[in-house]
């Protein structure tokens, strides 16, 4: 693949799952990386693990970014972490921290669905005007914003989580068209189930489908090709890209109905 030797990654949600394994490959890749997260031992442990190989070239932010600003309990909030990124270039910016819910939608506590919004639409936008920005600034970047093939289809009884990631999905593919001319890619990786600490970490009213999950490291791999080729979307195996197959022709109707009817399954009887 490309060297990317030199370049500087932003990576939130960098301390689990798919945002640490883009850390891992982007810089194995070359890249020098800035990485955030609320758990800061996770950043820490993944510093040197990476600079073992490469001294100085990760730098660790602890974050919560559904807060505006720090409660004084050593996460920045979002504005704060807005400040301390304005010296640092950015070539490459991979806007990944999201969490979920699932069940009925008046079963999941509103402050969780209340954290999606604020995490995975608000956060996501704020960080990627101020990328964005910086990019156009320097006519040069690449950015990949992780949606999920959730993002094609409402989900009953992923609701908000599903709304979600459609706005993800159609912001990123907006601003790809916004931004050509700029020398700047824009991806919307979607990907199906995957194993990561995800469904353990998500809101559950009701238990969620023991789906076969891909592996994190193929999902990143196949991504990363995909931003360096600058594609639209990237729904990574063959599992994801007939799923797009499929929710792209049928109408909503029918691929909401045969969604509710699955997830539906899952739910306790009582519920
Ligand atoms: N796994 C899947 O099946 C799947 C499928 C499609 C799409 N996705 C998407 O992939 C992305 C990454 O999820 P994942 O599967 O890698 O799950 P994960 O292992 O749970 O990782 C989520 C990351 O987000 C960070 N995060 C959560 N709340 C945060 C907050 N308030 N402030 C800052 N960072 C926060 C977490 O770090 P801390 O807890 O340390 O803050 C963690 O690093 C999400 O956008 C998700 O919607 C996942």
């Amino acid at each position: 693949m490309t060297n990317l030797g030199g370049r500087t990654a932003l990576i939130t949600g960098a301390s689990s799952g798919i945002g640490r394994e883009f850390a891992r490959q982007l810089h194995s890749l070359g890249c020098n990386l800035v990485v955030t997260a609320r758990r800061m031992e996770r950043l820490i442990e993944l510093k040197q693990e990476l600079e073992r190989f490469r001294p100085d070239s990760v730098e660790c932010v602890a974050a919560d970014l559904t807060k505006r600003s720090s409660n004084g309990d050593n996460l920045l909030g979002l504005e704060e972490l807005v400040s301390r990124l304005e010296k640092i270039p950015i070539d490459i910016f991979i806007n990944n921290a999201g969490v979920g819910s699932f069940g009925p939608f008046e079963k999941i506590p509103s402050e969780y669905e209340n954290n999606i919004i604020l995490l995975n639409i608000y956060a996501t936008t704020m960080l990627a005007q101020f990328v964005i920005n910086k990019m156009k600034a320097s006519r040069q970047g690449m950015y990949l914003c992780v949606s999920s093939i959730a993002g094609f289809q409402p989900l009953p009884f992923m609701a908000t989580y599903s709304a979600s990631k459609a706005f993800n999905l159609f912001q990123t593919l907006a601003l790809r068209y916004e931004l050509r001319g700029y020398n700047i890619s824009v991806t919307a990786l979607c990907p199906g189930p995957t194993e990561t600490e995800f469904f353990g970490v998500a809101q559950l009213a009701a238990q969620p489908p023991d789906l076969r999950r891909a592996e994190v490291q193929d999902v990143v791999n196949e991504s990363i090709r995909a931003m360096l080729k600058n594609k639209a979307v990237v729904a990574p195996g063959w599992k994801g890209k007939l799923m797009v197959l499929v929710v792209r022709f049928l109408p909503l109707s029918i691929t909401t109905t045969f969604s509710g009817r699955f997830l539906g399954k899952c739910l306790p009887k009582s519920g």
